[in-house]
């Protein structure tokens, strides 16, 4: 122990003591004040504002996908520990405690399979003045190979890694800021969106305000759906297999037939539901001459696939469709001609134990086995709300309409098994559930329209309630001001860049429908029906 706060104390001796202000030298000698079980720090650091902090420990398959150092823009003490969950399992928690609190305490969450503390997400609400923590969630790495035989580490992936992070990072905050905290908070999307409707389901009490995006939840039908792509498309090789350009035809085709449904031509489908394309439009006539805009039959029927429900054995809904208009950001991942990485992942190592298990052969008898294991109610999928809603709770779903990897229309399903279990039309859900579905979003960012809502560095349009869903829940749980609309901006390229329209985004079950005058930049000439 006495070692790990040394060297850093060593290192600034030699920079000079005397420029360290209370705050620095609060957070240098942190670690010796902090004794709680099963926590041991590994760092506790000063992070300069306009620095870039290097993440030497990343793990190669975190450092891949969100580089191998993390631009902080507020000055903030970063500490890292190791939090053991069980005799066979730990996690790595990261809490940062800016300079400019704010006195909220907020959790972050994960993606995908991982295994990576999401740096990006620690930055960002440091930078709004959250004492925030973000945790490994259980494993190091993008793979699900760290659940074979490792229940505990399956456990800490299904909930207990962001609980005990919220527990150690409650103390913390506590700990470091005389003043504590009075509300807490939970931003995450994807499997981040699942943790957070975890939490509010089996930890009410955790977060006074949750804000969830494209939520990973019906989880096992999630990766069984995920994985029922491959038998649909085939490999390339096969006849039913659409190349890109295939699926831009689609893309076309789709927008053709459902881009007016809300009274604007603007390449953006506001309400999927609306959108039932027969594709049958698109079969190639006998002895065509140019195919290149027309599919055989048998591509047809893929694509119709696509877009049908996942049904089980017994003919029970296992998974929505693919929401239309999502097909060219999921060409390239879902039906490329592969299975799907993560769902092999899960019935390798955890369904089946076998690492030689394939999805190439994947049925819904397969779907079948893997729901009725369900370990550690992974599936995320209880809805009755009500304990969380006694304590005085928030939840703000989003849900990007071109998803490329969660079917918008899971996020859709949910809301009503929510309102039907706790017998509460959407009037009364808005007290404190609102669900907003975000056009031309893709997966929890991306996409053709107006996506910056402010969920990340990379979709930030201002720290303005109505353009930042995490402000727009610190003003409802604060001030009892809900959120209407979520307004979005469409930036000409990437966050902070030019910004092209605003469109707000309306509250489920209402859609966005352009009554003009003018165009459809034009975001008051959109209502809410
Ligand atoms: C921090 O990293 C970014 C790239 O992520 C780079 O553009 C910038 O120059 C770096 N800043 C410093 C101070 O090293
Ligand atoms: C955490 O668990 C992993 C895997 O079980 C193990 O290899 C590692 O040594 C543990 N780390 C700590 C700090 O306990
Ligand atoms: C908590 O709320 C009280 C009452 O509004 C306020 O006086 C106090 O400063 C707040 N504490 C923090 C940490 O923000
Ligand atoms: C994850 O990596 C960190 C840093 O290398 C290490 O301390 C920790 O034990 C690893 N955790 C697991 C569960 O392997
Ligand atoms: C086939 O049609 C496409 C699109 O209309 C066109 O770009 C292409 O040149 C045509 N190819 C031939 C061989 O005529
Ligand atoms: C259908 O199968 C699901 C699991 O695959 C099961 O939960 C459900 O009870 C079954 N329904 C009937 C009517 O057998």
């Amino acid at each position: 122990m006495t070692r790990l706060y040394a060297l850093p104390l060593l290192a600034l001796a030699s920079m000079g003591l005397a420029s360290q202000d209370a705050f620095e030298s609060k957070c240098t000698s942190f670690a010796e004040k902090i004794n709680i079980p099963n926590v041991k720090v590994n760092l506790a650091e000063v992070v300069k504002g306009g620095t870039n902090v290097s993440l030497a420990d990343n793990p190669s398959s975190c450092a891949q996908t969100q580089g191998s150092t993390q631009r902080v823009s507020v000055d903030v003490c970063r500490i890292a520990m190791a939090v053991s969950t069980s005799d066979s399992s730990n996690i790595t928690l990261e809490a940062w405690f800016p300079r400019e609190y704010k006195g909220r305490f907020l959790s972050t969450g994960n993606g995908g399979l991982s295994g990576c503390i999401q740096y990006y997400d620690l930055a960002y609400t440091a930078q709004l003045g959250f004492a925030t923590v973000g945790a490994n969630n259980g494993h190091n790495g993008t793979s699900g190979k760290p659940f074979y035989h490792h229940p505990e580490v399956l456990k800490d992936f299904a909930y207990r890694s962001l609980h005990t992070g919220v527990v150690v990072g409650k103390q913390l905050t506590k700990k470091f800021y005389d003043e504590g905290f009075n509300k807490s908070y939970y931003l995450g999307c994807s499997t981040g969106g699942r943790q957070g409707w975890k939490s509010v389901q089996k930890y009410p009490n955790d977060f006074d305000g949750v804000v969830v995006g494209a939520p990973a939840i019906n989880f096992i039908n999630l990766l069984s759906w995920s994985a029922h792509f491959y038998p649909i498309t085939g490999p390339p090789s096969s006849k039913t297999f659409l190349s890109t350009a295939d699926w831009k035809v689609v893309h076309e085709e789709i927008l053709r037939q459902c881009d007016s449904l809300d009274g604007a031509k603007d390449g953006i489908i506001e309400d999927p539901d609306l959108c039932r394309p027969i594709l049958e439009t698109l079969i190639c006539a006998s002895h065509a001459s140019n195919t290149t805009n027309c599919l055989s039959s048998a591509q047809v029927q893929t694509a119709q696939q696509v877009f049908s429900p996942l049904y089980g054995i017994n003919g029970t809904l296992l998974y929505p469709r693919m929401q239309p208009g999502s097909e060219l950001l999921a060409a390239p991942i879902m039906y490329s001609g592969k299975p799907f990485e993560y769902s092999d992942d899960w019935y390798k190592y955890v369904v089946y134990n076998d690492p030689s298990w394939t999805g190439t052969h994947w049925t819904v008898k397969d779907a079948a086995v893997s729901l009725a294991q369900n370990p550690y109610n992974i599936q995320t999928w209880d809805s009755d709300l009500s304990q969380f809603q006694k304590t005085g709770g928030k939840v703000l779903h989003y849900h990007g309409l071109q998803d490329q990897l969660i079917s918008s229309e899971d996020s859709k399903l949910y809301y009503s098994r929510v309102s039907d279990t706790m017998k509460l039309p959407p009037s009364k859900l808005d007290e404190f559930y609102r669900f907003f579905p975000i056009s031309g979003m893709g997966h929890c960012g991306d996409g053709d329209g107006a996506n910056g809502i402010g969920q990340g560095l990379k979709t930030y349009g201002g720290k303005d309630a109505q353009d930042n869903v995490l402000m727009a829940m610190v003003k409802w749980v604060e001030e009892g001001v809900a959120p209407e609309t979520v307004r979005g901006a469409k930036f000409a390229n990437g966050a902070g860049s030019k910004v092209e329209y605003h469109r707000k985004h309306c509250r489920y079950p209402r859609r966005n429908v352009f009554k003009g005058p003018g165009k459809s930049t034009d975001e008051n000439a959109w209502h809410c029906v």
